[in-house]
């Protein structure tokens, strides 16, 4: 949700600090600062609104030249969107400063306790009680390190958080410590660098070392520490980053968004490499440890995900149902979480998660762990807390995906769960000439993809005409429902339009209701089998007004009798793949619809790229 950055080295901290947030915004960007240590002063900038606008604020009102520093830009959690609730946050006097991202549950509490030792606060946030336990830690016992008054601050405190503190006595040290709020030190020649998320450190060295929960560290210029309250000092793993800088900027780009849907064949083709089997007829993942023997005695398959990645999973449910015979269950991680699912034996878990580190996501994974099942993950954030808490698991390696509303991410996952629907079903119930198809299949998906990305133009000029419409309904059929719901969530994600999905059958058991000719109905009408069966749905919703908006994959001359528009893709292709090409032409349309009604693409409002509180 929100980002944390610091520096601590031989460079002026301030435009490293900066540039990190501006990589970190799309985490959260409601309002943003930063605090730089020089000269035995803690000095100060924060604003509301976009880290451009920090920075500017930044070139204006601080020419520092401090070499330790640390920043953040906030998704509101408790207190308004303020420059008094933007963080760094200070303690009582201004001795130190700290950022923190995730919730103090129990702050009221502390408050109370420290307002008694006569601690006064000054904004409306949790975050603040963090600030002033470390500096009645220090008074209480001067001589103590910094890395022990933060142990012993945090042993007050009940919820989730990823820290960072200076202080005013500790000119050359930044303390930083995590549960359930991802931190990493990236690690550089006389510098060192902490920060939420690897994209702020990418561009300055690509040997990071992640922080586990309960870790707490001390990082300086030169070295760093970590350390526990019951194991002492721990032994960390260095990991080297995968990313290229170039992952990181627009290039000729107007959005984010733009660029990731452009990338999917790329993010797709990375999906798939050195994963297919030499005979040609199956895949193979490294990182799914399953011998033939336990793919065999596999009973059920439980996917649990949030958001985007949901929908991800409701696709493959289709897909491993239909070819793998296996039974799925797909659940919100959310609900899993807190709502003692009976399951049985032989259940194997998944977890899906782009960023690897949705709170809800990593719930579901401990409460499934605890109770048993071995739990794999899907994630395209190497070292992220999913991945390492994982019991084996498959990356995306679609590359950083930086615009909130998910693209390249959701077709990656796609393209994964279709290739295990293929892995399982090899393993159990598919002979070798319909493994080869589907391997010749899924090998074609980045050519296609491209082909379909060609419709662009198109899908602009249709998005100028309904861009005014304010009711969207999407409809598909089996693997297809997922699909729409996804085309409705981008609509909503990013027009703030209402968009609503149903099974294209279940419109008549009441959405039809809704219709009028103020409403859009978007079908996606892919799946020939059921083409007749969808045009009886179209007329009924053309019989009251709507218009309609049909997306198919063949010549048949039956849509352009009753479609207002049409949107071709390519026709004949495998089901395992149709589902991925099906949503491309609703990634563009939402895409389109936004730009022309002037909202953020990149940054909507309310939302954030990853939700790591409950
Ligand atoms: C947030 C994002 C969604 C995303 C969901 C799950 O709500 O705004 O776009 O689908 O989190 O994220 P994950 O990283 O777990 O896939």
């Amino acid at each position: 949700m929100c980002g944390i950055i610091g520096y601590v080295g031989q460079k002026q901290a301030e435009t490293i600090l900066v540039d990190g947030l501006k990589r970190l915004e799309y985490r959260g960007y409601d309002s943003a600062g930063i605090t730089i240590l020089e000269d035995g002063n803690l000095c100060t900038v924060k604003c509301v609104g976009k880290v451009n606008e920090l920075a500017q604020k930044v070139r204006n009102d601080f020419p520092h030249s401090g070499t330790i520093g640390i920043g953040h830009t906030r998704w509101a959690t408790h207190g308004n969107v303020s420059e008094k609730n933007a963080h760094p946050h200070f303690s009582d006097g201004g001795n130190f400063a700290i950022v923190h991202n995730g919730i103090i549950e129990n702050y009221l509490h502390i408050k109370a306790f420290l307002t008694e030792k006569q601690y006064h606060f000054y904004s409306e946030t949790d975050s603040e009680v963090l600030a002033n336990l470390i500096d009645y830690h220090h008074k209480k016992e001067p001589f103590l390190s910094f890395s022990v008054i933060l142990q012993k601050s945090l042993l007050h405190v009940e919820g989730t958080y990823g820290i960072a503190a200076i202080g005013k006595m500790f000119p050359d040290e930044i303390v930083v410590a995590r549960k359930s709020s991802p931190l990493l030190i990236g690690l550089g020649d006389g510098e060192n660098i902490i920060a939420s998320d690897v994209s702020a450190v990418a561009r300055y060295t690509k040997r990071v070392v992640y922080l586990n929960d309960g870790e707490i560290a001390s990082v300086r210029p030169d070295n760093f520490s970590v350390t526990t309250s019951y194991e002492g000092t721990v032994n960390t793993v260095c990991h080297e980053l995968d990313w290229e800088i170039r992952d990181t900027e627009l290039g000729d780009y107007t959005h984010y968004m733009q660029k990731e849907i452009f990338e999917q064949p790329i993010s797709i083709e990375n999906a798939m490499r050195g994963r297919f089997t030499e005979d040609g007829s199956s895949t193979k993942f490294g990182g799914l440890p399953l011998s033939p023997q336990e793919v065999h005695a596999i009973e059920r398959l439980l996917f649990c995900a949030c958001g985007t990645a949901y929908h991800a999973c409701l696709v493959g449910k289709y897909l491993i149902e239909k070819y793998a015979r296996i039974p799925v269950d797909v659940e919100y991680a959310s609900e899993f979480r807190y709502r003692n699912a009976p399951l049985q034996s032989n259940t194997l878990v998944f977890v899906v998660s782009q960023s690897g580190e949705t709170i809800d996501t990593l719930a579901a994974l401990e409460e499934a762990r605890r109770k048993g099942y071995p739990v794999m993950g899907i994630t395209n954030t190497v070292g992220s807390t999913i991945a390492r808490a994982t019991d084996g698991g498959i990356y995306q390696h679609a590359g950083l995906e930086v615009g909130v509303a998910s693209t390249k991410a959701f077709t990656s996952q796609l393209t994964i769960l279709s290739m295990l629907a293929l892995f399982f079903a090899r393993g159990r119930d598919m002979d070798d000439f319909a493994g080869q198809q589907y391997v010749h299949a899924l090998k074609s998906l980045p050519g296609t993809i491209n082909e379909t990305l060609k419709l662009d133009a198109q899908i602009r000029s249709i998005a100028e005409q309904y861009c005014n419409y304010e009711r969207f309904l999407f409809l598909g059929r089996q693997a297809m429902y997922p699909i729409a719901m996804e085309g409705a969530l981008k609509l909503k994600e990013i027009t703030y339009v209402h968009g609503e999905a149903f099974p294209t059958a279940e419109m008549k058991h009441g959405p039809i209701a809704l219709i009028s000719d103020q409403s859009v109905c978007i079908f996606i009408a892919t799946q020939r089998e059921l083409a007749e069966k969808t045009m009886s749905n179209i007329q009924e919703v053309k019989a009251r007004g709507a218009k309609v908006i049909a997306i198919v994959n063949d010549e048949s001359p039956i849509w352009e009798s009753s479609c207002d528009e049409i949107i071709r893709i390519a026709g004949g292709c495998h089901p395992g793949i149709n589902p991925i090409i099906s949503v491309i032409p609703l990634q563009l349309f939402a895409y389109h619809m936004a730009v022309l009604r002037n909202c953020d693409v990149d940054r909507p409002r309310n939302l954030a790229k990853s939700v790591t509180v409950e």
